[in-house]
């Protein structure tokens, strides 16, 4: 499609990036990871302060961060906890039916029923073994900076996903991580100043993975327009053609 709000190459990485929850262990190498992270770090950050750390875990340093998380997950889940709230306790609309829409997907998909709340714990734990990808990335931020520095790493994040997919390989980000930042920390020597944030997976998707499984609101649901001239309902779906593609 060409002229005025034609899907572009990045439009498509961007539309066509998932969070992949299955991979397989072909290697992805270091300067693969570099090169992610050498273009990630062009992500904005106010006054370019670039508030991001990362930890890259591959071989048996990841298989001894998976191990030790892993148990804790198992035998010792109740006493751990994130340092920052992911989510509000009380999730107004529309997101509290959009986290309930993600529920029905997510566990309907891997065939888990919603009650089931050893199945679920045991498809949370695959979080800590990175999802089988060969690199895991942990991700920090300095305590000390404001809600501000939280949107530029989230930036950097993204860019890490955008990235690895432009390498042809899937990712997850995974917040999972932070509850066990208390044996994350010495196992990865990450200073007292530094709250762990999220991980990420990074490496190719098992081949029956399919790709994207959540929905998006569309663009009239989140965007108010004003100023523009009048435009008809077809020509703004006709900007966002990957939906109908990849939803
Ligand atoms: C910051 C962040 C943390 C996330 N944490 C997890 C996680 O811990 N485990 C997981 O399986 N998915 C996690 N996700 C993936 C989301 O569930 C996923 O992005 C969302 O359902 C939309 O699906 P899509 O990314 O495939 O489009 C996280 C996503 C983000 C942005």
């Amino acid at each position: 499609m060409t002229g005025e709000g034609a899907a572009t190459r990045i439009d498509e990485i961007i539309a066509s990036r998932f969070a992949c929850r299955d991979f397989s262990s072909e290697p992805v190498g270091r300067g693969t990871i570099e090169q992610i992270l050498r273009v990630a770090r062009f992500a904005p950050s106010g006054a370019n302060i670039q508030p991001w750390h990362v930890y890259v875990l591959a071989g048996e340093a990841k298989d001894r961060v998976s191990a030790a998380l892993g148990k804790a997950h198992d035998t010792a889940r109740n006493q751990h906890a994130s340092e920052y709230s992911y989510y509000a306790t009380d999730l107004p609309e529309p997101y509290l039916q959009r986290r309930q829409e993600f529920g029905r997907l997510f566990y309907g998909s891997l065939g888990i029923a919603q009650t089931d709340i050893e199945a679920r714990g045991r498809q949370t734990g695959k979080n800590y073994a990175f999802f089988g990808a060969p690199v895991g990335l942990i991700i920090t931020i300095d305590r000390r900076l404001e809600v501000g520095s939280w949107l530029d790493l989230g930036m950097f994040v993204q860019n890490v996903l955008l990235a690895a997919a432009g390498q042809g390989l899937q990712s997850c980000p995974q917040e999972t991580f932070s509850k066990y930042h208390r044996i994350l920390r010495p196992l990865l020597a990450i200073p007292a100043e530094q709250m762990v944030v999220c991980g990420i997976s990074i490496g190719r998707a098992r081949d029956h993975i399919a790709g994207r499984l959540m929905p998006r609101a569309d663009v009239t649901q989140f965007a108010s327009f004003a100023g523009f001239e009048e435009q008809s309902a077809t020509q703004l779906e006709r900007t966002t053609p990957w939906e109908a593609e990849t939803i």
